[in-house]
């Protein structure tokens, strides 16, 4: 423990303004506080988190001229900019720093973590001689899987032809052409992304949220490619309990509307925070529920539906059939929902915090996945650990799909025994456990 250490370690992390990236990114500095380390969290002005929740961090607004420079044509042109305006102000507020302890006596030492897709947290890290620690906040199966996209690209397999989609990816396997990463992006897109995040001189080390034993060959295959410590760590939420994280407001009336309904009877749906549909897919899905004659919890993000502000595209004949089933709400607690007894099946586009919420829960999912790593994320539950079934939106398959999710006793089980191991990873002796203390003693070495 670094507790009443006289040397100080003061851990700087850089967030990226993303639901899905920032909830982890707090998780992980709130355990490091509570082994004595000094935080700072960096970020992007762009969504910052909740300051007041996190009274003991030092927040650092980076400035990210994101509003001077119009509309982005794409994701990556999104992040290049955010990269590129926020780097030159952690530099100069790390230099302050070094500057202002040379020459004094306890002076700390500091060590930089950084979000995966905040890659300047690892250059400037790297011009200063500091070390540096890539955060993973999806599988740890995504990494390997948009690495080789450039050579895929090199040998004629990518962009993927029609007929080579349901193929395994030889190095890649269980996953298929169809399930890699960017594979709806226009190619110069795709190349550009992956080779964005592929970081082009080794970390001292990296964090992945996730659990050994349910990616042991993506692991595998990245501890064979890379010489530096893996501290596999996941589920972050399931080891320390943080303030809400969520950007959006939650909607805590549907954990009583929850309380009355039957065991295991609801399906839950959510798609994340960044998923959009387009009208004609939200009607299919809001029908599919609608007659699958089971109650449903329904997360609608305003603005979610292309043309719409919130739920105005239900016509009134479905508006009513909705009503007399389920409730749609615009954010829920999800962890609170999904850790609700009422709670049988998650309808999900499986964003890797979904993902790992959702088993923690020993809930099995629909797979709805829309692309980046989700992919990977819905071969895993529906082929691999054999907890999740791939959908179509169409109304009749949505009502034939969440049916058998629900009576299925098989994927049940299988889903309660992998949330048996997530708890035992936390154990004494288990590999969260004791990952977590090797990434403590790791950061003292510095
Ligand atoms: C994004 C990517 O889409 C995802 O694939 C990647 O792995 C992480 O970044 P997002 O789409 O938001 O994330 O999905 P996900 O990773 O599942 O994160 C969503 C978070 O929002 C979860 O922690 C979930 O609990 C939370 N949430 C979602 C709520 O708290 N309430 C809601 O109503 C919906």
């Amino acid at each position: 423990m670094a507790e009443n250490h006289t040397k100080r370690w003061r851990l700087v992390l850089i967030a990226s303004p993303l639901q899905g990236h920032m909830t982890p990114v707090l998780q992980l500095a709130t355990y490091l506080h509570s082994k004595g380390f000094s935080i700072t969290i960096a970020h992007p002005e762009l969504n910052p988190p909740d300051y007041s929740n996190h009274p003991d961090f030092i927040f650092l607004p980076l400035p990210d001229n994101l509003s001077s420079q119009g509309k982005f044509t794409s994701f990556i042109q999104f992040l290049q900019a955010l990269n590129d305006a926020c780097k030159p102000h952690l530099r100069e507020h790390l230099v302050q720093i070094i500057n202002k302890q040379k020459g004094m006596r306890g002076k700390e030492s500091i060590v930089i973590v950084h979000d995966n897709l905040m890659v300047f947290g690892g250059y400037v890290a790297g011009d200063l001689g500091l070390p540096s620690i890539i955060m993973h906040t999806s599988s740890a199966a995504f990494f390997p899987a948009y690495k080789i996209i450039p050579q895929l690209h090199q040998e004629g397999r990518f962009p993927v032809h029609d007929s080579m989609m349901q193929e395994i990816v030889p190095e890649l396997n269980p996953f298929r052409y169809k399930d890699l990463p960017f594979i709806n992006f226009p190619i110069q897109e795709a190349l550009v992304s992956a080779s964005m995040i592929t970081p082009q001189t080794p970390p001292s080390a990296f964090i992945w949220n996730t659990l050994e034993f349910l990616e042991p060959s993506a692991l595998t295959m990245t501890r064979k490619q890379h010489q530096v410590p893996i501290f596999t760590i996941g589920p972050l939420h399931k080891l320390v309990l943080t303030p809400s994280t969520s950007y959006l407001e939650e909607d805590a009336s549907c954990i009583s509307w929850l309380d009355k309904q039957e065991p295991k009877s609801v399906i839950y749906v959510s798609l994340g925070s960044v998923a959009n549909l387009d009208v004609k897919t939200a009607t299919e899905m809001a029908w599919g529920l609608a007659k699958s004659g089971q109650p449903f919890l329904w997360v609608v993000r305003p603005g979610s539906i292309h043309g719409f502000e919130w739920i105005e595209f239900l016509e009134e004949g479905l508006a009513i059939e909705m009503k007399m089933r389920g409730l749609v709400v615009k954010w829920a607690p999800q962890k609170q929902v999904l850790a609700h007894n009422a709670v049988g099946g998650f309808w999900s586009h499986c964003g890797w915090n979904s993902t790992m919420e959702s088993v923690s829960e020993g809930v099995p999912m629909l797979c709805q996945p829309f692309g980046v790593d989700q992919l990977l994320n819905a071969r895993y539950l529906s082929y691999v650990w054999k907890i999740g079934i791939e959908i179509v939106v169409e109304r009749r398959e949505i009502e034939g799909a969440i049916r058998r999710l629900l009576v299925d006793k098989e994927m049940r089980q299988r889903a309660l025994e992998i949330q048996e191991n997530v708890k035992l990873a936390f154990n004494h002796g288990g590999s969260s456990h004791n990952s977590l203390n090797r990434l403590v003693d790791f950061i003292l070495s510095f």
